[in-house]
């Protein structure tokens, strides 16, 4: 959590005030590390599955089939260059045809902040190490 905290501070200039937990695999000390960090848990509750090797029409139909009768929290990755951008802006035109109000992640539970604070990024030096 802290490697990732660090290289969006440096790369971006944000400390997040979220964390979306790998799998959803989490226990009570993730939890308890995140409320020290001051991160709110959040979880996906539609997954395109396109980590585990969906293609665009395949992650498309996830949310065309999807039956969120609310809210809809997806899980996306740039698994292929380009697929974001395509299944996005799909989801994106049949979720507001379908009366979903879009919103990130921070304006869900009631307008908090998304970042606890940002500053400039940073210049990359040698010491930055993936
Ligand atoms: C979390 O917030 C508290 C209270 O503002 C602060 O003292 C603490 O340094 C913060 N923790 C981190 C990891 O930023």
């Amino acid at each position: 959590m802290w490697r990732i905290e660090q290289a969006l501070e440096r790369i971006v200039g944000v400390s997040p005030a979220f964390i979306r937990l790998p799998y959803r695999n989490y226990n009570n000390l993730v939890r308890e590390v995140a409320k020290q960090r001051n991160q709110s848990v959040i979880m996906w509750d539609l997954n395109t599955g396109d980590s585990l090797g969906a293609g665009v029409a395949q992650s498309e139909k996830v949310y065309a089939v999807a039956k969120n009768p609310r809210n809809i929290l997806a899980l996306n990755h740039e698994t292929y260059s380009g697929t974001t951008e395509t299944i996005v802006s799909y989801a994106i035109k049949l979720l507001q045809r379908k009366g979903y109000r879009l919103v990130t992640v921070a304006e869900c539970p009631g307008g908090l902040a998304p970042y606890q604070w940002t500053a400039p990024p940073q210049t990359s030096d040698p010491s930055w190490t993936c």
